[in-house]
Formats: C-alpha cells, structure tokens, sequence
C-alpha cells in the first residue's frame, strides 16, 4: 500500500487494540462452513499479541440482518472457530457492542487476550455511518488504536469503515495491507501479457471491470452463466466461450472443450491473470469440469501472478486446495464486491478512512 499507515506505524505495546475484521462467514446450522475469512484475520491477530498489545477487541459485521437482533447471524460460532485457531489463548465473545457487558468482558481480559463483539449490523448505527454508534464501542472498550483490517468490507461507508476516522486514528491491518498491495500492483503495474478471466451469473457486477481494464487487459475472456446468456459483446480482445455442455433440457451449465482450452491457452501465455466468476454451475460436479480445468492452470504454474476474486471463485479454489496442498495462487482475496469495486477504479470509503503517510 502506497500512501496509507498500517499497523507496523503505530506504537502497540500496552494498548487497547480495537480491529475491525469480516467475519461475514457462511454458516450452517449454526457452525462456520468456510473458515477463509477467520484464518485471513490471524496474521494481524498474531501481528498484535507479539508486538504486546494489552487487549484485542475485534468487531465484525455478519450478513445483513438490517440493524436487528437475529439470532442465527450472532458472531458466537466465529468466536469458537477463532478460539479453535488459536489454541491455548483467550478468546471470549459478548452478546454485545457496548454498555456493562461488555465493559465487564473487556475487564476479564488477560494480557492479549482476545474479546469478539456481537455482530455490529445488530444495531441501527453501523449502517447509518453512526459516529456517535462508534464512539460508544471506543469508549466503552477504552480502545485507544484502531485497526482496519475488514477488507471485504472497505467498499461500504458504515460506522466501523467511516465514521470511526472521526474518533480515532484508522491504521490498516496486515490482510487489507497484503490484500490492497497485490490489486494496486495489477491495476497500475501489471506484468503483461494481462488476462481478465470473468465468468459467474451477473453481468451488472462484471461491466464495470469489462470498462476498466478493456485498455489495460491483453486478452478478456468470458465463461459462465454471462458468456451462456450472450450478456457480453464480443470485442477484439474479448472472447466469449463459444461451446458449452448442456444438461438434458439444453441449459448451457459449463464451458465445452474449445472454449476451455482457449482460456487455458491464453492463461499459459500470460504472466498475470485476473479471475472473477465461476465458468459454469460448479456446485454441481458433472459442470465443473472448465472452473477445475482452470483453476488448476493457474495454481500449477508459478509463472502466472494468479489473483482470484469474489466469493464463489475463492470458495472453489478453498476446496480444490483441499484436495490438492501443491496449488498455489498469489491471491485469493477475501473480498468479493470490495475487490471488484477497487479494480474498477470507485473509491472505498474504508481505505479513504486509513490515516495517509
Ligand atoms: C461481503 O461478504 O462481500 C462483505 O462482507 C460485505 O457484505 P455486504 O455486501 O452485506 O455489505
């Protein structure tokens, strides 16, 4: 990051350390599905507790339950996967944000322990971009340090992005350090040839990346529900998939052969590769086959700078990483809309928020 102040800039040691993470994690019933998130948070984590910070006190949001308590979307099973993550060290979590609860949890804190609130989006302010919302959390935690490290998030102007500038210095976590470096490095220096590899269901999300870098790409390729559905016009150096396997009523569910072997060509000849969208209905097996083609393109060839984008196209990749320990990306970012939002050259208001050098 080029011109903002991190955590590696402001003094630690002793101090009540207020990080705002994503937690906004896949649950079911009750348990943390996909644990990405949570482990994308322990660097910073780490990061804190070894340059002996007092307290560390995280706060997230967790879907969008529209400033109301909804039971199913409090952040408790995160803070069991997070206790579970880091054995041996104090994690406690309050149904709360603020008030003597909390105050009482924040007292029973032991030298870096770790305190996770209750899901900021419980209460009306967070997304009303409340000052007066995060200036109660800042007091009553006694935090005196706060860290942005919800890089997923940094696209919205809320109280925990936005507002929270108004109190106390933001400094940018190790995750949104590491997250907006590689998408600056891409977007202003780019080792070429530069592929945008786009696929997934919705064109609206990806025109704005098409606009963005049909200069700046050397070859956009286009697979998934929006290549099937003709969404995108083809250009000269935007190619559609032009083949597809249908399920027996003729829905085109997956990239056929020459549409997959073009964009493997393309990746192979590339020394960057921009990825966001799934290139058919990967959640089903028999249409997976051009998203694991791909992938493993990418993640087998350490030639290619690989950033993969967007919730579905990360989650693919978590699996198939699972299955195979050798694949290597250079990216996967936690950010879906936050990350498509930065390439497409929007400013977010949680890094305008970050204190500049
Ligand atoms: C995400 O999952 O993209 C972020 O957590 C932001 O969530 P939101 O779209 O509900 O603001």
């Amino acid at each position: 990051m080029e011109n903002k102040l991190t955590v590696k800039d402001v003094k630690i040691r002793d101090q009540i350390v207020l990080v705002r993470t994503d937690y906004n994690v896949p649950l079911k019933d009750g348990v943390v599905e996909s644990d990405f998130r949570i482990r994308a948070s322990l660097p910073t984590i780490n990061y804190l507790r070894e340059h002996g910070a007092k307290k560390i006190i995280l706060i997230s949001h967790l879907g969008r339950p529209e400033g109301k308590k909804v039971k199913e979307l409090s952040l408790k099973p995160v803070a069991e996967k997070l206790a579970e993550l880091l054995p041996g060290i104090q994690v406690d979590f309050v149904d709360d944000v603020s008030g003597p609860d909390v105050e009482d949890a924040v007292k029973n804190l032991k030298k870096g322990g770790i305190l996770l609130l209750e899901n900021l989006r419980f209460y009306p302010g967070e997304e009303k971009n409340s000052e007066s919302f995060i200036n109660e959390i800042i007091d009553t935690t006694g935090a005196g340090v706060f860290v942005q490290d919800g890089f997923a998030v940094i696209h919205r102007a809320h109280a925990s992005t936005s507002a929270v500038a108004k109190n106390l210095p933001v400094y940018a976590g190790l995750l949104l350090e590491k997250e907006i470096g590689s998408l600056e490095k891409v977007l202003k220096n780019p080792k070429h040839p530069l592929m945008l590899m786009l696929g997934g269901a919705k064109v609206d999300d990806k025109a704005p990346l098409i606009e963005a870098f049909k200069n700046k790409a050397d070859q956009i390729c286009v697979g998934g529900k929006i290549a099937a559905d003709g969404a995108v016009k083809p250009a000269d150096n935007i190619y559609i998939a032009e083949d597809f396997d249908e399920d027996g009523e003729g829905n085109k569910l997956d990239c056929g052969p020459l549409s997959t072997a073009k964009f493997v060509e393309t990746a192979k000849n590339s020394k960057t590769v921009i990825w966001n969208g799934l290139l058919g209905k990967a959640e089903d097996v028999a249409f997976a086959t051009a998203s694991t083609i791909f992938l493993k393109t990418l993640g087998e060839n350490p030639n290619i700078e690989s950033i993969i984008l967007g919730g579905d196209t990360t989650a693919f990749a978590e699996e198939l990483m699972k299955e195979d320990d050798a694949l290597h990306f250079s990216l996967l970012s936690t950010g879906g809309g936050a990350a498509l939002e930065f390439l497409s050259g929007n400013n977010l208001p949680g890094l305008e928020a970050i204190e500049s050098k």
